[in-house]
């Protein structure tokens, strides 16, 4: 019976060990890499060719808006009209607290009372400098869905 190398010793009390890990430095030359998953689609759920669902359209008031946690994360949806709708990302822009649903055709941010404008997120009060920033939504059917 050969006696074992150092190497193979030192192996087999790691695989001994730590049995699920993989040690590279005992395996040989020809072994060949992982397989790599397939990529995601990130589309899970989009039936009709519409994006991430985020709402149904009936949850979001005429005139209003709600924060829902969608695919990309909290989206702020404002519905100006029967059949418009817009998103914004929620974070405000001056400090990152995270603004309040509309009220009337303004936005609040509670951090230090800036307002936006619910329409198109532009920024009509500071502290905050620049506007919320535009997530593109759409309508598809009876739910609102990533664009
Ligand atoms: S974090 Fe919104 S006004 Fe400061």
């Amino acid at each position: 019976m050969p006696d074992p190398t150092r190497r193979t010793v030192v192996c087999g009390l790691l695989a001994g060990l730590v049995a699920p890990v993989s040690l590279a430095a005992c395996s040989s030359s020809t072994d060949t890499p992982p397989a790599t998953p397939p990529a995601s689609t990130g589309g899970g759920g989009t039936a009709g060719g519409g994006g991430t669902p985020l709402a149904k359209l009936a949850d979001v008031p005429v005139g209003g808006g709600t924060i829902v946690n969608g695919g990309p994360g909290k989206v702020l949806l404002v519905r100006p009209t029967e059949n418009e709708v817009r998103g914004f990302d929620p974070v405000c822009p001056h400090a990152g607290v995270t603004v309040s649903a509309p009220s009337g055709s303004t936005i609040t941010c509670p951090g230090h009372g800036s307002v936006f404008n619910a329409s198109n997120g532009d920024v009509q009060k500071g502290p905050a400098t620049t506007g919320l920033t535009p997530v593109a939504v759409k309508i598809n059917g009876d739910s609102i869905v990533t664009a």
